[in-house]
């Protein structure tokens, strides 16, 4: 029963890894869209007024944020180069530069600034107005990293 158990979380263990080598761009893809669903989402439409503080979705989004980072930089191999094959959806808007594999310290060091902001603020947000201020931290240093490595279509 143990030896079953542990043989069917490896064999879990080993189809993660599999498909975050087959796919990075996938994987990377859909760790942003979770962002832009927890921050871009809930936490901006609290912020404009159009949806009521929840601090839980708040703490989830944050926590997901992070989460995220932590795996995001790992996911961009050579063979996950602009133009390499993917299994994502047909690239409506966004995709990445090739830059990110030019500067790969400074990109990596702009995800880790994420992380550190976001763990710096996270404890900090109890209603609107510390979310607000907390909310323009984040979003600058989600910024900082677009404004150079992610390319927009059109
Ligand atoms: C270290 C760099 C970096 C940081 C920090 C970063 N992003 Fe991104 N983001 C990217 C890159 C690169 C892409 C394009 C990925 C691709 O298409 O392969 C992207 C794509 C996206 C997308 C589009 C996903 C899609 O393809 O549909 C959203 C939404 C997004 N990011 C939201 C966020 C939010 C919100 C934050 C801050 C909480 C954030 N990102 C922080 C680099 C970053």
């Amino acid at each position: 029963m143990i030896r079953t158990l542990i043989s069917a979380s490896a064999l879990a263990v080993g189809l993660v890894a599999a498909f975050a080598q087959s796919d990075p761009i996938a994987q990377r893809k859909e760790l942003m869209t979770l962002n832009g669903k927890g921050f871009y989402g809930d936490i901006n439409r609290m912020v404009r007024g159009q949806a009521p503080y929840d601090q839980a979705k708040v703490n989830a989004a944050f926590d997901q944020i992070i989460s995220s980072a932590k795996t995001f930089p790992t996911l961009f191999p050579d063979n996950a180069k602009p133009g390499a094959k993917t299994s994502a959806p047909p690239e409506d808007k966004y995709s990445a530069s090739s830059k990110v594999w030019e500067n790969k310290a400074d990109f990596e060091a702009k995800n880790a600034n994420l992380i550190q902001v976001v763990t710096s603020v996270r404890g900090n947000v109890k209603d609107l107005d510390s979310l607000k201020v907390a909310a323009d931290q984040v979003g600058k240093a989600c910024d900082a990293c677009h404004e150079t490595y992610r390319l927009r279509a059109n």
